[in-house]
């Protein structure tokens, strides 16, 4: 090879090592924020994990619940409408009031904090209006993303149902005073799990089938 041909050579490949530099620099700060943090692989977070109940008294700090809301609000929505609001339960009292006017959200006393993960229903997308649109499964990735990133980050999560139970509804919309525009879906406690969770063996494949019947 001649000389020039060695020289465009070392510059194809120092071009490429820039290029593949500047890439991984301009990663997102969400995309960042997961894999910083030493978050396990990304299918492995979704089988292993499970609801948790029981919480020790270590406090999630505020970067951790940052990052588990974020992580939520990357979720796909119709249209990409968004038409969510969070509403992160920290208090006390607020908790025990929570606890005791739901028989299945016990946990919640004991958690160390809460998403009340809310339908916008000021934000739905226009076309949408007239029946609801997505709201409901836009939410639900949501807090689906937000368990995982829980997970991801050794704190455990529990969902617990809401929406569509209009009595539960209004005794949740009383204890917090949200506004009208808010439907709450549902309250997901988080903690540090007092014990591992145990995942449970859901895949079967007799609930598959490919193509037309
Ligand atoms: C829509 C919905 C409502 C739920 N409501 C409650 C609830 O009120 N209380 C509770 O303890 N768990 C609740 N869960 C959690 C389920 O019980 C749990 O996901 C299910 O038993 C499967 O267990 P796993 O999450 O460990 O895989 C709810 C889950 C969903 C998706």
């Amino acid at each position: 090879m001649k000389s020039y041909h060695w020289i465009m050579l070392l510059l194809t490949v120092a071009l490429v090592a820039v290029s593949v530099r500047l890439a991984s620099l301009s990663t997102s700060d969400d995309a960042k924020a997961g894999s910083d943090n030493g978050g396990t692989d990304a299918l492995e977070c979704i089988m292993t994990r499970t609801s948790i109940r029981s919480y020790t008294d270590r406090q999630v700090d505020d970067s951790t619940v940052n990052k588990i809301l974020r992580a939520g609000m990357a979720a796909p929505t119709a249209a990409n409408a968004q038409p969510w609001y969070l509403e992160v339960v920290t208090e006390q009292n607020l908790k025990d009031s929570i606890a005791s006017a739901f028989e299945y959200a016990k946990m919640v006393q004991g958690c160390s904090f809460a998403v009340v993960v809310c339908g916008d229903m000021d934000h739905l997308f226009k076309s949408d209006k007239a029946d609801g649109g997505f709201w409901v499964q836009d939410c639900s990735a949501l807090s689906e993303n937000m368990l995982l990133a829980a997970h991801a980050l050794g704190v455990g999560g529990v969902w617990c149902g809401i929406y569509p139970m209009k009595e539960r509804e209004d005794r949740l919309r009383g204890i917090l005073g949200l506004p009208d525009n808010l439907i709450p879906l549902n309250v997901m406690a988080f903690g540090y799990p007092s014990a591992e969770g145990e995942p449970k063996q859901k895949w079967d494949p007799a609930k598959v089938h490919y193509n037309a019947f």
